[in-house]
Parts: C-alpha cells; sequence; structure tokens
C-alpha cells in the first residue's frame, strides 16, 4: 500500500487537511452521519454553496469552500446505496473515490481525508466498503505524484482496527 495512505481514528469534521470528503445525499442537502457533522461544524453557508450545484449524481464529486471547518474544502461524494450488490454498488463506490481524488488534484489539493463512504446510513458492508477504499485510493496514488497524504478517517476504534487489519491484508 502507498506510505501516503494514513489511517486514522476521529470526527472527519475537525480534520486538519486541504480537504475533507463529505459522504453526500444527491441533493447535497446537509443529512446526518459524516454529512451532518460537516455541515454543522461548517456552517449555514456549505448548505448555500451546495444548492448552487442543483445536485450530485451517484458516483461523481463536487467542491465547495469549507468555511468554518479547519480543512479549507469540501469534496461532497455520493456513494451507492446498498441494495444487495447486484446494482452496480461496488463500481458506483469505487467511482466515488475516484471522482473525489481526481476533483482534489483539478483543485492543487495536497492531503485530503475520506470517512467510510456509504459505510454507514447507505448500508454497504463495512469489509467490502474498506477494501474498495483501500484499493482505489492506492490505485489512484500509483498515477500521482501531487498529493502528500490520503487520510481514512476511521469514527471509531473497532473500525479503525478493521481498516488495519484489511489493509495489511491487501
Ligand atoms: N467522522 C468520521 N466518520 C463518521 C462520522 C464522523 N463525524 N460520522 C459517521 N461516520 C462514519 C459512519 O460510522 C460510517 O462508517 O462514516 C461512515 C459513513 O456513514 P454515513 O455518514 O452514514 O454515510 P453514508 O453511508 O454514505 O450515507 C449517506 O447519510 O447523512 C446522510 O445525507 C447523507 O443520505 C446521505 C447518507
Amino acid at each position: 500500500m502507498d506510505q501516503r495512505i494514513k489511517l486514522v481514528q476521529g470526527d472527519i469534521a475537525e480534520s486538519e487537511v486541504d480537504a475533507i470528503v463529505n459522504a453526500a445525499n444527491p441533493r447535497l442537502s446537509p443529512g446526518g452521519g459524516v454529512s451532518g457533522a460537516i455541515h454543522r461544524a461548517a456552517g449555514a453557508d456549505l448548505a448555500r454553496a451546495c444548492e448552487g450545484f442543483g445536485g450530485c449524481r451517484t458516483g461523481e464529486a463536487c467542491i465547495t469552500d469549507g468555511y468554518l471547518l479547519r480543512a479549507g474544502h469540501v469534496i461532497h461524494t455520493v456513494g451507492p446505496v446498498w441494495q444487495g450488490g447486484g446494482k452496480g454498488e461496488a463500481g458506483q463506490l469505487a467511482s466515488s473515490y475516484r471522482a473525489s481524488l481526481r476533483v482534489a488534484v483539478e483543485h492543487d489539493i495536497r492531503t485530503i481525508a475520506f470517512p467510510l463512504i456509504s459505510a454507514g446510513i447507505y448500508g454497504y458492508p463495512i469489509r467490502d466498503a474498506i477494501r474498495i477504499a483501500l484499493t482505489e485510493i492506492d490505485r489512484f496514488l500509483a498515477g500521482d505524484r501531487t498529493l502528500e497524504h490520503v487520510a481514512i478517517v476511521a469514527y471509531d476504534e473497532p473500525t479503525l482496527e478493521l481498516v488495519k487489519e484489511i489493509a495489511a491484508a491487501l
């Protein structure tokens, strides 16, 4: 695995990086989970900025400022809702990571933090969600020399342990 991938535990809304990634919904409205935490910490200007996009499709990403966050930017990506695995969810989840990383590089972002997209309210099985996150970030970094580090932020300690276990086996 690329040495630039960091596995950490915490609240992503508090990350001090150039950009944090939001596990958004297609309307880009605040919602709960990661998205609720990011919107609460960023202030109401973030929701106003999101309204300007007219939504975001599953597997795609867009970028806003970070407003009151420590992070300068928020990259909003919409992961798939888990529907049993036969509806192209794996490809869509991989696409969310790739699209977010592409947008980051286009905006000269050097440090970025990801939550485990789709692994909460959207119901993606956690082990598979972790595997896809690690694989896609690692693949992207193999072709990129601009990003300095990419963090995967697990919300709690057991999830971090699981991420580390899966990373070690890749
Ligand atoms: N920091 C880091 N990780 C977090 C945080 C946080 N503050 N809050 C939740 N998590 C973890 C969850 O435990 C889960 O592992 O992030 C992962 C993603 O969870 P969700 O935020 O529920 O994201 P997702 O499954 O993609 O669901 C998206 O949730 O908030 C709504 O509007 C959003 O409808 C959309 C849906």
